[in-house]
């Protein structure tokens, strides 16, 4: 055969390599989630993902300041809530942690991107994403309704993005109503649209001591979280929110979509992003620290197989160690 195929011409030298990388990792691609607690007293070491903290409240507006000055130019934030009930009315308090915690960020470093978490499992004392009718389950229509107030509370509260998670049918259109009914009509909604119902968000509800009660009846989120097996569905998902006004489409968990993110990316004009979850990240982790993976390769590859997939803001807790790897042009 003339002429000869060798596709590894191009692979001989790093110079040849770069020239020829078609997917390239940027510091603006990372959004960083953090978690903020109301009750420690100082910063606590997260167990379940090694390398993060629970920041203390009163240590909020330092941390911030400290992560600007590390290149990180968004954050997802999270509280970890003493004052859960029934109905998640923390959070949906103008003094209550989430809004408090959206202040204290924006008033620490302005110019930080600030992305609210819409979501109640954190305030909820049985740990579902909605408040819950008389059989147990999460009622759709009732939690929508405060979804879009907790929207607001958190729109007043200084943040650029809202981020519904709850997975309830209708909350992206019941949000941006609520939202434009306040004069919020500039804020952008990046909707979880495909969220599973995925066991990689094991070490997140360790750290937000959100799992579900274990004597709920329903203890997982089966019920309104999506079935993993579920392709068509996933894009029927995101189609809807799109509809509903989704200015930003989410999938999660990052790792084990890539065929819902490529599958988006090609029938979809909105910004993609894909959320690296907790336990695709203390995977990572704990290989690396059990001295079985390079750490820094690996991380550099699961993100860059995100971004190849379609996705081109990456939600991540390795935003920070990404961001050093790639100014010391390690990625
Ligand atoms: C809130 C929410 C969850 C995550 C993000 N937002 C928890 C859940 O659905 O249980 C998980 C993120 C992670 O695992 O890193 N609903």
């Amino acid at each position: 055969m003339f002429p000869s195929l060798r596709l590894s011409r191009l692979r001989r030298t790093s110079q040849l390599r770069s020239l020829v990388q078609e997917t390239q990792l940027q510091p603006s691609n990372f959004i960083y989630p953090i978690f903020v607690s109301e009750t420690i007293e100082d910063n606590q070491a997260i167990e379940a993902l090694p390398g993060q903290d629970s920041i203390a409240e009163r240590n909020l507006d330092h941390h911030i300041k400290k992560l600007y000055a590390l290149g990180i130019k968004a954050v997802l934030l999270f509280g970890v809530s003493a004052n859960k009930d029934a109905y998640a009315s923390d959070s949906l308090k103008t003094d209550g942690l989430l809004s408090r915690i959206i202040k204290t960020t924006k008033s620490s470093v302005p110019e930080m991107l600030v992305v609210a978490d819409n979501c109640f499992c954190e305030y909820t004392n049985h740990g579902h994403c909605g408040v819950l009718d008389k059989q147990g389950y999460v009622d759709n229509d009732a939690s929508i309704k405060i979804l879009a107030q907790q929207a607001i509370i958190c729109a007043q509260a200084g943040c650029d993005i809202v981020a519904p998670s709850a997975m309830l049918d209708g909350q992206v259109q019941a949000i941006r109503k609520g939202l434009d009914a306040h004069g919020f009509m500039h804020i952008p909604i990046m909707s979880y649209s495909v969220k599973f119902a995925s066991s990689f968000y094991g070490p997140f509800r360790h750290a937000a001591n959100s799992a579900v009660n274990i004597n709920n009846l329903l203890r997982d989120r089966q019920t309104y979280q999506m079935a993993i097996g579920n392709q068509r569905e996933a894009l029927q998902e995101a189609h809807l929110d799109e509809q509903e006004g989704a200015d930003i489409l989410m999938v999660k968990p990052a790792g084990t979509s890539l065929d819902i993110i490529a599958k988006l990316r090609a029938v979809s004009n909105l910004p993609l992003a894909a959320y690296q979850v907790s336990g695709e990240y203390s995977a990572i982790k704990y290989a690396a620290l059990a001295g079985v993976l390079d750490e820094d390769h690996a991380i550099i590859e699961s993100l860059m197989a995100i971004k190849r997939a379609g996705a081109s803001i990456i939600i991540t807790y390795f935003t920070p160690q990404i961001i050093s790897l790639l100014r010391n042009q390690i990625a």
